[in-house]
Formats: C-alpha cells, sequence, structure tokens
C-alpha cells in the first residue's frame, strides 16, 4: 500500500502530531523568507490542505523554485490548523518536488480565469476548483446510475458503438470508413462502392444504443445501456454535443406509466444521491455560479411531477401570451423556450409531457387509437429542457412495419429488430437520459461544454 494519503481523508481526521505524506499540486505559495505556506491539492476534495515550510530547514533555492502549479510530495507532522476554515495542516519535514510550473508561462497562475477560455486549455482545466468540483459530481452520478439499476435488477447491456442502422431515423450520423476519401472505389453507377469498406457495408456511429438495448429486454426483461451515442447536428447550443453519454434502460412488460414511474424515481434518487455525497462540491457550486443550486435539487427530490398530454401544453403555451421565437401550433415540435416556460413558469416543476404527435417523434413508438399521436414521454427540468426522452415501444408487427414503410427507412438496415415483433413479442418501454444534461442539472453549470472533459462540438475536437 501507498504511505501516501488523500486530502480528503486527511482534513477529517484529528490525528494530530502523526506523521503523513502527501502529493499534490500547489495552488498558491505564499510567506517571506522565513516561511512559506504552500496550500496543495490532490483532487480528492475541493479543499486544499496547508503546508507550512520553515524555510531554515530546507534549501532555501528550492522552495523558491516552487510555484502556483507545481506537483510536490510532502511529508510531515500533522498539526492543528492556526488558519481559518481548515481543522489540520502539515508542518513539514521533507519536500520533494515532482515537477515545477513556470510562472511565467503557466496559465493557471490566477485565479478568476472565465470558463470560455477555460474551455481553450481543456488539457489543465481539470486543476481548477470548478473542474474539480464538476468531474467528481460526474463521477459520483455515474457511479449512483450504476448503483440504481444494480439495485433495481437491470443488467447492463454493451450495444455496439458501430452501427449499420440509424436507430432515431434522423440521418445525423458520422461515417465510419476507411476507404481513402480522396479515392474511395465506385460503383457502376458511380456511387461509393462501400462492399469494399471494412465491415463490407456502410456504418456509422451510433445515436443510440436503444434498438439493441431492446433485443436485451425481450430476453432479460430489463437492461439498460450506458454509452458513448454521436450526433452530426449542427446545433451550436448549450445543450448539445455531438459526442455525448447516455443511459438508456429498456423494459419488458412496462407500459408508458411505469415508464414515467421509473424515470420519476430514477432522476430523484441520483438527485439525492449527490445531495447525500457530494455536498462539499455543491455548496462550492452554489456559492459560485448557482446561489439557488442547492434548493433546486431539494425541490426535485420532494415535488411530484407534473405530468400532462402534449395537447394539453400547446394550449397552455398558446394561451400564454408569450411571444415566442418559434411560434406554437399543434403539430410543432417543442423548442427549449416552450419547455422551459412550462416548466419554470407555468407549472414552476419538472413536466412529463407525453403523447407527442407521430410526425415530430421516431418510428418505434407505440401508436395510439387516435393514430394522430404516439406514446412518448420527455421529461422537461427547469433550466434543462429535456432530459429524458422514452416512449412505449410499437411491439405489433404490421403498425411497426407499416411505419417503417412510411417513413423510407431501408428494411434491409431493420430485419432483425423488426423480428422481435414476429417472435415473442412483448409491450415493453424505455427511455434515454442525456447523461451530461444530467451533470449540467446537478451542477448548475450553464454549458453543457462545461460538465463533460473533452467535448466535442462542431468545429472543435482540439483536445
Ligand atoms: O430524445 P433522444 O433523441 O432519444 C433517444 O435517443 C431514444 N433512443 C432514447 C430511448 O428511448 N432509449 O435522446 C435522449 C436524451 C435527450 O432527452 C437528451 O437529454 C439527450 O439524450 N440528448 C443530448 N444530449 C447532449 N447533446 C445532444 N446532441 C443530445 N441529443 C439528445
Ligand atoms: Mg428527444
Amino acid at each position: 500500500m501507498q504511505r501516501r494519503e488523500k486530502i480528503r481523508e486527511l482534513l477529517k481526521t484529528g490525528d494530530i502530531g502523526r506523521e503523513v505524506e502527501v502529493k499534490g499540486w500547489v495552488r498558491t505559495k505564499r510567506g517571506n523568507n522565513k516561511i512559506a505556506f504552500i496550500a496543495m491539492n490532490d483532487g480528492s476534495v475541493i479543499h486544499n490542505i496547508q503546508v507550512v515550510a520553515d524555510i531554515a530547514n530546507f534549501d532555501a533555492e528550492v522552495i523558491k523554485s516552487i510555484s502556483t502549479g507545481a506537483c510536490l510530495r510532502v511529508t510531515g507532522v500533522l498539526a492543528e490548523s492556526m488558519g481559518k476554515g481548515q481543522s489540520v495542516e502539515i508542518q513539514a519535514k521533507e519536500i520533494e518536488v515532482y515537477g515545477l510550473a513556470d510562472s511565467s508561462t503557466y496559465p493557471l497562475q490566477k485565479k478568476g480565469h472565465s470558463l470560455e477560455f477555460l474551455r481553450s486549455i481543456a488539457h489543465l482545466r481539470p486543476r481548477t476548483n470548478t473542474f474539480g468540483a464538476v468531474f467528481r459530481i460526474r463521477h459520483a452520478l455515474a457511479f449512483a446510475i450504476h448503483n440504481y439499476f444494480n439495485e433495481m435488477g437491470f443488467y447492463y447491456l454493451h450495444t455496439p458503438i458501430i452501427t449499420g442502422s440509424d436507430a432515431e431515423g434522423a440521418g445525423e450520423m458520422f461515417r465510419v470508413s476507411i476507404l481513402d476519401p480522396k479515392n474511395p472505389p465506385l460503383k457502376k453507377n458511380g456511387e461509393v462502392d462501400f462492399s469494399e469498406d471494412f465491415f463490407g457495408r456502410e456504418t456509422n456511429l451510433t445515436v443510440s444504443g436503444q434498438l439493441e438495448g431492446e433485443l436485451g429486454a425481450l430476453a432479460l426483461s430489463q437492461i439498460y445501456t450506458f454509452g458513448p451515442t454521436f450526433r452530426a447536428e449542427n446545433s451550436n447550443t448549450p445543450r448539445h454535443l455531438a459526442e455525448f453519454w447516455m443511459i438508456e434502460p429498456e423494459m419488458a412488460f412496462y407500459d408508458i406509466t411505469d415508464n414515467m414511474d421509473l424515470a420519476e424515481d430514477f432522476l430523484k434518487y441520483l438527485v439525492k444521491y449527490i445531495l447525500e455525497n457530494n455536498m462539499d462540491d455543491l455548496e462550492f457550486l452554489n456559492k459560485m455560479y448557482d446561489n439557488e443550486l442547492i434548493e433546486r435539487l431539494k425541490s426535485i427530490v420532494s415535488d411530484e411531477f407534473v405530468r400532462i398530454g402534449y395537447t394539453e401544453a400547446i394550449e397552455i403555451l398558446e394561451k400564454s401570451g408569450k411571444n415566442f421565437e418559434f411560434p406554437v401550433k399543434w403539430g410543432v415540435d417543442l423548442q427549449s423556450e416552450h419547455e422551459r416556460y412550462l416548466v419554470e413558469q407555468h407549472f414552476n416543476k419538472p413536466v412529463i409531457l407525453t403523447d407527442y404527435p407521430s410526425e415530430i417523434k421516431a418510428f418505434y413508438m407505440k401508436q395510439n387509437e387516435d393514430r394522430k399521436t404516439v406514446r412518448a414521454m420527455d421529461v422537461l427540468f427547469p433550466r434543462i429542457g429535456e432530459i429524458i426522452g422514452g416512449s412505449q415501444r410499437e411491439e405489433n408487427y404490421e403498425k411497426l412495419e407499416g411505419r417503417i414503410k412510411e417513413l423510407g427507412i431501408p428494411m434491409k438496415d431493420l430485419w432483425w429488430y423488426l423480428e422481435t415483433r414476429k417472435f415473442g413479442s412483448a409491450p415493453h418501454s424505455g427511455f434515454g437520459l442525456g447523461f451530461e444534461r444530467m451533470v449540467l442539472f446537478v451542477t448548475g453549470m450553464s454549458n453543457i461544454r462545461d460538465v463533460i472533459p473533452f467535448p466535442r462540438t462542431p468545429k472543435n475536437a482540439d483536445f
């Protein structure tokens, strides 16, 4: 075992007089030619530990060379701290410099850089308090997601990242190919001949694991996926990424109401988990970015989500007297401004909207009796808008095939999906939670680029 201890644990102990070893990065150094106070952080917790070095005991040149950003190993004795806001500090005995950080060029020399600037140094931004807090919460959410489904008896199913089908039928996919773009093999009619490509066919990065997830649910009853998904849509908004992570539970024998119950319970569990386990980081984010964050998170856990149909939502929006950028009428897809009006102004609670017009939803959703709407459900959150999209699935072979033909989706790509409706079909439902939208909501950050370590957005994949 390593002798090194995490700052998170040390700050909790009251073991005054014990000899300890810490390793981490310098956040600040101050003092004079007799004594140096070095605040160190190792990423285990938002707080730093203070190292006090009596310069007489060290090589003064070495102490002088240490500046913000340097990485150190320190051994010393835990002592009660006189400084405010910290319980213990380390009276240094040994300081080893692992790596210096030239103060004239280290970009994180000062505090208070803009989030935009920090995006341009994505390789170093994890060393800031903000990104430390965000990435710790991101981790805790991922952990809580697996915990939740494991406790609920769901199986984690790994669906492919390279696929031959378009799960959402929106055609916004990234091609996967090893053909030479300058000189691809051509068919007689001049089109690219993908039969010569790596997989002997056209392939893309997946937009969703749902279709394969359904195959798992129709055997294991309840599964979930949690993996990266890719969308080549040119949406330059604070809520869209070209590469994002999605959690997609899929349940045999669940109808739309069971589906909504699960989504609500799941979201509440996640928020509660973070309130119980990440309060230090939440308090920091609440103070620095969003004074209502903790209150908002608590209200998610306590408030019952509102459940209404799309048609009723349109009536509310029409009667609102609001001048929306995108005008509303029955049949339009809801924009974030509409979703947020419903959640933030009209109901002041999360809203689950159901029964959307079939025209604006994917082919696999269960058709309602009215033949105009489908059994879709979107969960809308304050500050975010849509955080979950899901539905009951069409389990009837003829109806599903009819819809696929109507939309002109190539049947050769989906024969295997249709077969599940031929052999032992069952009512089933599922949904997809956008992981980064959840992290965005829980951290109170305002741009999705700031809740994923390396954001991919149009014209940006630098790191
Ligand atoms: O509503 P979507 O497109 O639904 C599906 O993909 C279904 N196959 C899910 C299912 O039923 N299993 O996407 C689901 C969620 C959205 O509600 C949103 O939170 C997130 O994924 N999402 C995005 N997040 C970040 N960037 C994007 N470009 C996103 N597109 C969707
Ligand atoms: Mg959606």
